[in-house]
């Protein structure tokens, strides 16, 4: 079976010149739970954007579920995707005007969820926030915020979860249960995650850590 991301010789120099990633190689097998650590600024993004096609590599290859992204066009690759891959970041992007379980239920209706509403109500009750369904981003904590950005995520079943700097925005206590939650889905479901974070804290929840620095992978631990 081929693993869920490979990738080779990647390389991205940004319009103005900066390299923020210069040749990193790196593998993620199924079921893994990665991490990707490393200084700001040493490409911890830049990597998860490009793993994931939200940006394209200056050069050398993605391959995600064995499939050559770097070339895909948007069309070709966003179909790849759904389904596949979903993101969560440090800041959560919610839909503000909408309530929790509406914020679930119209992305599930975007990518073609059937019985959106049924899956949402149980993917929110899992999260432990079935109390908040008709709250409004604004009126949540941050940690609860996050487990709505990540009910988004769950919505689409996907098989790899790329999460950037997901408790960047919480205190180590939140940010704690954000990552247990993600080992239960890991576990549990199977879900393979990569997830960026420059807390050390955090280290011992990963099978495996991609060290960066200044866009290179100086070691996997
Ligand atoms: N759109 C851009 N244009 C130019 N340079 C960029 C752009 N995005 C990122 N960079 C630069 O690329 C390098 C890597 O950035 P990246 O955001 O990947 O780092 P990071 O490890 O995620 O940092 P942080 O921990 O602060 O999130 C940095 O030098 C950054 O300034
Ligand atoms: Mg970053």
């Amino acid at each position: 079976m081929s693993d869920v991301v490979r990738t080779q010789d990647l390389w991205k120099i940004y319009p103005d010149g900066t390299r923020a990633l210069k040749g990193a190689e790196i593998t993620v097998g199924r079921g893994d739970f990665l991490g990707v650590m490393g200084p700001s600024g040493s490409g911890k993004s830049t990597l998860l954007h490009l793993i994931g096609g939200l940006d394209r590599p200056t050069r050398g290859e993605v391959f995600l579920f064995g499939k050559r992204i770097s070339t895909m066009d948007e069309d070709d690759l966003a179909e790849f995707r759904k389904g596949r891959v979903a993101y969560i970041f440090q800041f959560y992007y919610l839909l503000e005007d909408f309530t929790v379980l509406e914020n679930l239920i119209l992305i599930g209706e975007m990518i073609g969820v059937k019985e959106a509403e049924k899956k949402a109500r149980r993917i929110l009750d899992f999260l432990r926030l079935s109390h908040r369904l008709k709250h409004k981003p604004h009126q949540l904590s941050g940690g609860e915020q996050q487990r709505v950005a990540i009910g988004r995520a769950l919505i689409s079943d996907p098989l790899l979860i790329l999460a950037d700097e997901p408790t960047g925005n919480l205190d180590m206590e939140e940010g704690i249960r954000i990552f247990e939650l993600f080992k239960n889905l890991n576990q549990t479901k199977g879900i393979t995650f990569v997830v960026a974070t420059h807390n050390p804290e955090l280290r011992r929840f990963f099978h495996r850590v991609v060290n960066l620095r200044d866009g290179e992978v100086v070691g996997i631990d």
